[in-house]
């Protein structure tokens, strides 16, 4: 790998704003000097994660990532710190000496251009005499040039090869579009074709905007009507939400999203104006997706097809909803109707209205329920119970469980001579709750470390200024503690350098995930000390005297060796010594 200048290295971190990159993944709120959000990296309820402007660091106080602007991308994205200095580098608009691509570096940049090529190539098709069919389709459906533009919808040839040629002309392997999905290797083995042939595309894009795959849409009514791009070192199917690139910032604003299952059910409400539309494109809600949304809202309102096979398998994953403290919604349609036909037939407000009178699911599944089993049998209400108890049993408030349950333990012993009270529901929901451990992620530097060292190091990380004359009064050799004894060397090792040694650069020079995620969390916690020269000085005088006194009782031992062995000679010259340790 060719190495990058220091100078441009330099150049493209003072232009990448910590605040604004992580800006663009997920929403910060000021809080006090810092900013807050609910940390990425793992689940939480209140943010614990916060960045630094000032520091050009971000750390979660939670779960103990931390780390600089490089260290945020490489974790967020699955990138190599090449990869994400490139795309700093891109963003910036500052060129990178280019280097030949050995292995991964540059991977997955290369596989998101060649998406990004693709789907250039495919909205070229769609305007061209070729394309007619294809665009007079989807006019057809509804959608407006400014929907097809936005979406950046576009049509691949019934060609084999059209694409690979043109990949090919631009550099690209045979081999790399088939990692990224778009072409298939044939079965003997003797090439390659197009996977994407005489279809509709719609590029499936992440957070950012970025295309991580596609989804192609038969013109007619042939099968398969969908062919989507696989997974791929960049597109991750529970991970990603198809639309939620655009839906964000109304999610935001509307406090709601609605979540549809196809491309279509997400593009016709996004054109009418309903913006926080995302489609889950077929695959069960999963934590991935959980994780994308709760950055932007707890409320979710579910309009899946009405007559679905399947509908029960959904309903079960929505409990999944519940568990992480999510409000959900169920709007039903009518039968073989989809949001997108919905819209189409009855309006725009006829829809807002089924969103708006939506019950939430505790309601919906349990009217469900009712209608499926009978629920004047003493089978058809366990069965009942039996299906709703899950969703109950994860339901967080206290109260609101409560009401369930009383509200279950009612509806079921409307009619009927069997009763079920709301103790045996209770019962069997004590049942389910048994065997389920609850896990805390492991905190850095929380253990066994002394913690003088910690705050001294804390103290050079935050100010700087001492780190000169902290280098006259003490050595690495003096932090018994690895972790702490690396840290410090790297300072002291910028120090000597002439180079700053803010927290930022420390991380960098570390190259080390945990140690710079040390950095981070040290850096932004607050000292117990009024200010850095205070905590240098007596931290100093605790290493010191720890120091002292582990040579003294290593002294002691020595001269107690000795004297088993009755070496006077040594004895004398040890009780010296210990006379000398002890009087410095
Ligand atoms: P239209 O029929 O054009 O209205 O499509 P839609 O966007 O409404 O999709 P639909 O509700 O039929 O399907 C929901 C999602 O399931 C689609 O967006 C696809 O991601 C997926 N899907 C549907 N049919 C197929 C298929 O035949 N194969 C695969 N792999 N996925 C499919
Ligand atoms: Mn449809």
């Amino acid at each position: 790998m060719a190495r990058v200048p220091e100078a441009v290295i330099e150049e493209i971190k003072s232009r990448s704003d910590i605040v604004e990159i992580i800006s663009e993944y997920l929403p910060l709120k000021p809080a006090g000097k810092n900013y807050k959000a609910l940390c990425p990296f793992h689940q939480e309820k209140t943010p614990s994660f916060m960045v630094s402007s000032e520091k050009q660091i971000f750390n979660c106080f939670s779960c103990g990532v931390g780390g600089n602007v490089f260290s945020f991308l490489m974790k967020n994205e699955h990138l190599t710190f090449m990869e994400a200095l490139k795309m700093l580098a891109d963003r910036a608009g500052i060129k990178l000496p280019s280097h030949p691509d050995r292995g991964g570096e540059g991977k997955t940049l290369k596989l998101f251009e060649l998406n990004e090529l693709a789907a250039v190539f495919f909205q070229r098709c769609l305007e061209k005499q070729e394309g007619e069919k294809a665009l007079k389709y989807l006019r057809n459906r509804g959608l407006s040039r400014e929907t097809i533009h936005k979406f950046r919808l576009g049509y691949a040839l019934p060609s084999w090869d059209r694409f690979l040629k043109e990949a090919s002309r631009k550099g690209f392997s045979p081999n790399l579009l088939e990692e990224v999905g778009l072409a298939l290797q044939r079965r003997d083995k003797s090439g390659f074709y197009d996977r994407f042939r005489n279809r509709i595309m719609f590029p499936i894009f992440n957070v950012r905007g970025k295309i991580v795959g596609f989804g192609g849409r038969v013109l007619d009514n042939s099968s398969p009507k969908y062919m989507n791009s696989p997974e791929t070192p960049i597109y991750h199917k529970s991970d990603n939400l198809y639309g939620l690139n655009l839906a964000k910032e109304y999610i935001l604003r509307e406090n709601k999203v609605i979540i549809v299952e196809g491309y279509l059910d997400a593009l016709t409400p996004y054109q009418e104006g309903i913006g926080n539309t995302v489609a889950s494109l077929g695959t069960a809600l999963s934590p991935g997706h959980l994780r994308c949304l709760r950055r932007y809202t707890k409320e979710v309102i579910i309009v899946y097809d009405g007559d679905k096979a399947g509908v029960a398998a959904t309903l079960r994953g929505l409990d999944l909803l519940v568990e992480e403290e999510f409000h959900v919604k169920v709007v039903s349609l009518p039968p073989a109707q989809d949001p997108d036909g919905f819209i189409r037939k009855y309006g725009k407000e006829a829809f807002l209205e089924k969103v708006e009178k939506a019950p939430g699911l505790f309601d919906y599944k349990l009217n469900l329920l009712l209608s499926r089993y009978d629920p004047d049998s003493a089978e058809g209400k366990a069965r009942i119970a039996k299906e709703i108890l899950p969703t109950i049993d994860k339901v967080q408030d206290a109260i609101e469980k409560r009401a369930y349950v009383k509200e279950l333990a009612t509806r079921l012993n409307l009619r009927g001579k069997i009763t079920l009270g709301e103790e045996d529901i209770l019962a069997e929901l004590r049942k389910l709750r048994k065997g389920k451990p609850s896990s805390a992620p492991p905190l850095p530097l929380e253990r066994g470390t002394a913690l003088a060292e910690r705050y001294l190091i804390q103290a050079l990380l935050q100010e700087e200024e001492l780190v000169s004359e902290a280098k006259k009064l003490l050595g690495t050799k003096d932090f018994r503690d690895q972790r702490y004894q690396r840290i410090a060397e790297a300072i002291f090792e910028l120090e000597s350098a002439g180079k700053p040694t803010h927290p930022g650069e420390v991380i960098s020079y570390l190259q080390d995930e945990e140690l710079g995620a040390a950095v981070a969390r040290l850096a932004m916690e607050t000292s117990p000390y009024s200010n850095g020269t205070q905590a240098l000085t007596e931290c100093l005088k605790r290493i010191r005297k720890e120091e002292k006194k582990r040579s003294l009782r290593e002294c002691e031992e020595k001269i107690k060796e000795a004297q088993s062995r009755g070496e006077e000679e040594l004895i004398r010259n040890l009780q010296f010594e210990y006379q000398a340790l002890l009087s410095k």
